[in-house]
């Protein structure tokens, strides 16, 4: 059987996405630093990629220009792959992050292979990150937006049923099952871990808070996920 290679396979996202397509049989192998391989220096690359005709790039070094040199230095030792499937964050276009136009500039480059580029919302697990700093200060600041945050086991499901298929290009971007504010979001996770705290609404100058103030971050049209950020915190 010839393997899918995953990179980034320890992260939040990869965790669940070796778990599902371990879980339907595939042959899967972990490309992580922890296993050997460094996208960013190249170090194990070419080993790492021997045999593998489907990869899912998932590795973020949290680092824009990073991630960038990151992905071309995998695209670059990829000459012949059959299919290269990465994720990416809805709005990218539309909010000047730096973080954001390093995924822009890696989606380029990831289009120069046959490719399937998936975006998608926030996953809970940075929603309840954010959320869980922000409670531990007296007043908890909660920026006045809004987020539809998606689980990674819905997004590990897309991505396996994906990778099962032919290269599609840029597919639909998909968002969780609901939108809530902030506020209601820390509400659900101050209820989730049964403590109290008020609150204090934030708004910022600039271009990148009106993207998300706006919406630029969700998906109305698309809620692909099941799993409400309720449900994964009972979880
Ligand atoms: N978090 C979100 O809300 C969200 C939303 C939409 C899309 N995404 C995208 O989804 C993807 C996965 O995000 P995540 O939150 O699961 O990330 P994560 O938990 O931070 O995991 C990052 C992964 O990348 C690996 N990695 C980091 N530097 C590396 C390097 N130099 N060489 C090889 N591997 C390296 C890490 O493993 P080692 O440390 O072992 O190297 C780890 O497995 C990213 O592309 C992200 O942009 C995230």
């Amino acid at each position: 059987m010839t393997p899918i290679l995953v990179t980034g396979g320890t992260g939040t996202l990869g965790r669940a996405v070796v778990a599902e397509l371990t879980a339907r049989g595939h042959d899967v192998r972990v490309l992580s630093r922890r296993t050997g391989t460094d996208l960013v220096t190249g170090r194990g690359l070419g080993e790492a990629l021997r045999g593998a005709d489907t990869v899912l790039h998932l590795a973020t070094t949290l680092r824009g220009r990073r991630d960038v040199v990151a992905t071309r230095n995998l695209v670059d030792a990829a000459p012949d792959v059959g299919h290269l499937l990465f994720v990416s964050i809805a709005g990218i276009d539309r909010i000047p992050l730096g973080y954001y136009r390093g995924k822009l500039a890696a989606e380029r480059l990831v289009a120069q292979r046959p490719h399937t580029v998936l975006r998608t919302t926030q996953f809970h697990d940075l929603i309840r990150t954010l959320l869980a700093g922000a409670a531990k200060l007296p007043i908890m600041p909660v920026p006045a937006v809004r987020a539809q945050p998606i689980d990674v086991r819905d997004v590990a499901t897309l991505l396996a049923d994906l990778a099962a298929g032919a290269p599609r290009g840029r597919v639909p971007d998909v968002g969780g099952p609901e939108t809530k504010s902030l506020r209601e979001l820390a509400d659900d996770y101050l209820r989730a871990v049964g403590e109290r705290s008020p609150m204090v609404s934030l708004s910022f100058p600039g271009k990148v808070f009106r993207g998300y103030r706006e919406g630029a971050h969700l998906v109305p049209g698309n809620p692909a996920g099941t799993i409400t950020f309720t449900e994964y915190l009972a979880s």
